[in-house]
């Protein structure tokens, strides 16, 4: 096992300004499981693309089992036995998923029909084999984020690489999920396969590593067997400072009831007669922060969503605000009464990747910035640096294409963009995923002063230990319904699992 498989020599990559990567090195030996890990934008996404021949112009040296391996493309390192499962999503939202698997290398008969029959053969195979309860005819857009991604790895899987590449494959993940995800790891292990493994998950990291590789601004600060490193060492590596604790203190005094819901329903989008929200009463108060914990498919992003009017016509119940009924039809009603929304989704909801990180953060405010017809220049160049600063967003200016941000970067910028509104009520759905831990204890800073100045956050985390250090009351869902509502102050993982698993 301590044979070498691979060596990444002193690579260095630029993109018209910035410099991605400095000089890395990265050794991998054959069959172990092998972590990379640093801040958002220290460049791993950016290695691990050289590697899998997406860029092909860099500097340094790649040596396969020995060998000095130039790769022209993808399809050139995946013969040469390397696949990646991106970061971002790389599905075609209108085509099934047999056809996302196979596509570029359809199976055929009589040259140039495509054999369908086969082609659902195979992928039900693969699906089964991972326990996935999908039809190889769905189109992908009818699939949740997680089960877009499971497609993702199973296409990935199907190309037999000897060289695994796996970029933050857990953050879109439930835990049911990430825990079939890692059966397959284990099996593809026991097989030989190599791992190289992304995630800001401390304990994935050192649950499954042999070894771990840490980056820092482009560079590679070292490579550690995982028994002689602890995680205080590994995180003051990756962010070059010491972080004790990275829960603040919330000194909160949450006061009158804001917003008040009553028997709140959400129907499901494709199957009318079925509720994903159903019979949902809670109160938010002024400066208040209300964690919702749930299982997957308890319903919490969809009860968030449609609070933002996003189904107008699929919702119903009563919703007061500050104890006048309102009816919100649309993303832009609730904005105008002081709504914000966070999403996991980054692609769906939150940012628009071609604009610039400026044009992003303030689209929302843009009547904030606007006199007459025109755009204070100055006001909105205001807005966006303060929020890369207070954020600290990685970003060469405010110019930047979002779409060239890290994976993390992009995360903050959204909810800089909601910020900057500085909504009454802020909607937090998975608000630190894919996030480095350094900028997640930033974020819960920002939580604790905006509860601190009157702004009530509703807040939907499936990391327990987030949603326990910051709440002030839990509300937790189960199957559509409201299980129950608890004090943060005395709640623990077993409690909130012991609710969101049914339990009374
Ligand atoms: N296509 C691109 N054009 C310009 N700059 C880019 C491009 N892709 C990445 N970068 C920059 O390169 C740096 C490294 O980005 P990379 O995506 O590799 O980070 P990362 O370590 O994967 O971060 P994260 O944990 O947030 O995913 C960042 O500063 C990023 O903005
Ligand atoms: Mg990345």
């Amino acid at each position: 096992m301590n044979k070498t498989i691979l060596e990444m020599n002193n690579i260095v990559k630029e993109f018209p300004g910035v410099r991605a990567l400095d000089g890395v090195n990265l050794n991998i030996r054959k069959g172990e499981f092998h972590s990379l890990v640093g801040e958002n934008g220290a460049g791993k996404s950016t290695l691990m693309k050289i590697l899998s021949g997406v860029y092909t112009d860099y500097e340094g040296e790649i040596y396969l089992c020995g060998q000095k391996t130039v790769f022209s493309g993808i399809r050139n390192a995946e013969k040469a036995g390397i696949a990646i499962i991106h970061q971002e999503l790389n599905l075609i939202y209108e085509l099934s998923v047999m056809e996302n698997i196979y596509l570029g290398s359809f199976p055929c008969k009589l040259r140039h029909l495509i054999d369908y029959p086969k082609m659902e053969l195979n992928t039900k195979e693969l699906l089964s084999r991972f326990e996935l309860d999908i039809s190889p005819w769905e189109p992908i857009r009818n699939l949740s984020i997680g089960k877009q991604q499971m497609v993702e790895i199973v296409k990935a899987i199907s190309k037999k690489a000897d060289i695994l590449i796996f970029d933050e494959p857990t953050s879109a993940l439930t835990e049911q999920e990430a825990e079939s995800l890692f059966k397959i790891i284990e099996s593809l292990r026991k097989k030989g396969v190599t791992i190289i493994y992304i995630s800001h998950r401390m304990e994935e990291i050192f649950r499954f590593s042999d070894r771990i590789t840490i980056l820092r601004d482009g560079s590679t600060v070292g490579t550690w067997e995982r028994k002689n490193l602890d995680h205080d060492t590994l995180v003051k590596h990756m962010v070059g400072r010491e972080i004790a604790d990275i829960y603040p203190r919330i000194e909160n005094h949450p006061a009158e009831t804001v917003l008040r819901v009553e028997n709140y329903y959400v129907h499901h989008p494709l199957r009318p007669g079925e509720r994903v929200v159903d019979g949902v009463n809670f109160e938010l108060k002024k400066g208040e922060i209300l964690g919702i914990a749930g299982l997957m498919g308890a319903g919490r992003s969809e009860l968030a969503e449609s609070l933002f009017g996003a189904f107008p016509a699929e919702s119903g119940g009563e919703v007061y605000l500050s104890g006048k009924k309102i009816h919100i039809n649309s993303p832009h009603e609730a904005i105008k009464k002081g709504f914000g929304l966070v999403t996991e989704d980054r692609k769906r909801f939150g940012l628009i990747t071609g604009l610039s990180v400026g044009k992003n953060m303030t689209l929302s405010v843009i009547h904030k910035i606007r006199k007459f017809f025109l755009i204070n220049e100055k006001d909105e160049e205001n807005i966006v640096e303060k929020y890369i600063k207070s954020l600290r967003i990685k970003t060469p200016s405010t110019q930047f294409i979002v779409n060239n941000l890290s994976g993390g970067n992009q995360q903050k910028v959204i909810l800089g963009k909601w910020l900057a509104t500085e909504p009454k009520i802020l909607i937090l759905d998975e608000p630190t995923r894919g996030i480095d831990i350094g900028a997640k204890s930033e974020i819960y800073n920002i939580i604790k002063d905006l509860s601190e100045r009157g702004v009530s956050i509703i807040m939907i985390s499936s990391e327990l230990p987030e949603v326990l250090r910051l709440s002030n009351r839990i509300l937790i869902m189960h199957k559509g319904h409201l299980q129950a509502i608890i004090p943060g102050e005395g709640a623990t993982q077993e409690k909130i699992m012991h609710y969101a698993t049914g339990g009374n």
